[in-house]
């Protein structure tokens, strides 16, 4: 099986694809490189022990995409590649529903000019809303998400069911993500996010190898157990692993599947905060700060689906994700070399 990785040199793309092949799954990478270093490339070749073919090239580019399905046995798309910055998204909805929207629209175009119908998508937790209680369960009403980035998701969770409807040769995987942190064990892989970052677990390790003096913590009144926002955090190699059953479901069955990738658990921002800590060593110290707009108390998965289904479940607790989070960060500073 021949698997086409798009985003495959990211965050989490770059975790899968070690697990694909890992699994004795053949890949192809397609990135732009826009949101990652190629440098992530080398890392991912010297965690496995077979070679790899991949592209520089955007997923928007039509004969580009195009080119690259007639030069390559392509059996099936994991899609990562994608813009998932919140805020930035407020601020520049036309590109986020270029990059994200778009681009899904053309890279399902020239699969299926090619023959290729099957497909595994990112999406994520966020197209649950605000109004839903968790645990979460796949069955729930989706949509009235609050931004342009959830709003994408939820957009081409909806193209991809229409397109199913459409022609049911098709098959197609929704993941829905929770909130994945941590990173491989080796230590050379993890995330490296651009700027300040947005998400809890970067901005963590960044405070503890001392790029910025303090966590600002946003809300200590929500209605949960200390009074902090509750989350579903994911060990990214467990978010892989269950790309590589999802994979294998859409090479096996037709149909439109949708799947939520949680541990089932919530751990609030402080308990997180107590978790690596304890992994580290290091102090973080923090302030309470307004609650940040648009986020709600507690989000967590009802994950019983997936195991149901695709026979997967998140393995790795929060004290392995803590400790690979802080091993990837104090082995590798300032990220991937450039
Ligand atoms: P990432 O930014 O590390 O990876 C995305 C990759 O896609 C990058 O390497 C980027 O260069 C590439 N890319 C972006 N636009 C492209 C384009 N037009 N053509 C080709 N390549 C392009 O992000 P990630 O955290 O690995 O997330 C992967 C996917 O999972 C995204 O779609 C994201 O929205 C989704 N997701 C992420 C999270 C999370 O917390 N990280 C949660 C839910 C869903
Ligand atoms: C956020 C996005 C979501 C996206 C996900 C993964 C928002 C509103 N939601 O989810 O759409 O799919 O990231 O990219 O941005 N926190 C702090 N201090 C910080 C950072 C976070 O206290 O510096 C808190 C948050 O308030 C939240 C928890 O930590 O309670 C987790 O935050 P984060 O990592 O940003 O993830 P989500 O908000 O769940």
């Amino acid at each position: 099986m021949s698997v086409l990785v798009t985003g495959g040199a990211g965050y989490i793309g770059s975790h899968t694809c070690v697990e694909l092949i890992n699994a004795g799954i053949d890949i192809v990478i397609v990135d732009n490189f826009y949101n990652c270093k190629k440098s992530s490339i080398d890392r991912i070749r010297a965690l496995v022990d077979r070679d790899f073919k991949y592209y520089e090239c955007d997923i928007r580019d039509r004969e580009g995409m195009d080119r690259i399905f007639k030069a390559e046995k392509i059996d099936s798309v994991i899609h990562f590649a994608g813009l998932k910055a919140v805020g930035e998204s407020v601020e520049k909805p036309l590109e986020y529903f270029d990059n994200n929207v778009n681009g899904t629209l053309v890279l399902l175009d020239v699969m299926r000019n090619n023959g290729c119908k099957k497909i595994v998508f990112s999406s994520s937790a966020t197209v649950y809303g605000m109004n839903n209680i968790s645990p979460l369960t796949e069955d729930m009403a989706v949509g009235g998400v609050t931004n342009p980035y959830g709003r994408t998701k939820y957009m081409i969770e909806c193209i991809l069911q229409d397109l199913y409807a459409s022609d049911n040769s098709w098959s197609i995987c929704l993941l829905r993500y929770f909130n994945p942190i941590g990173a491989h064990k080796s230590g050379t892989m993890g995330e490296d996010p651009n700027g300040i970052p947005n998400n809890l677990m970067p901005f963590i390790t960044q405070v503890a190898i001392g790029k910025r003096d303090h966590l600002n913590v946003f809300g200590d009144d929500y209605d949960t157990h200390d009074g902090t926002g509750v989350r579903d955090y994911i060990h990214v190699v467990d978010l892989a692993l269950g790309h590589v059953k999802a994979v294998q479901k859409v090479e096996k069955d037709n149909g439109c599947f949708i799947y939520n990738l949680g541990t089932g658990i919530g751990y609030s921002v402080l308990d997180v905060v107590k978790a690596f800590e304890k992994a580290s060593g290091v102090t973080i110290p923090y302030e309470i700060q307004a609650r940040r707009a648009g986020d709600i108390a507690t989000c967590y998965s009802d994950p019983s689906k997936a195991l149901a289904e695709l026979n997967w479940k998140a393995e790795r607790g929060l004290e392995e994700m803590c400790e690979d989070s802080w091993r990837w960060q104090s082995q590798n500073p300032n990220g991937y070399p450039d």
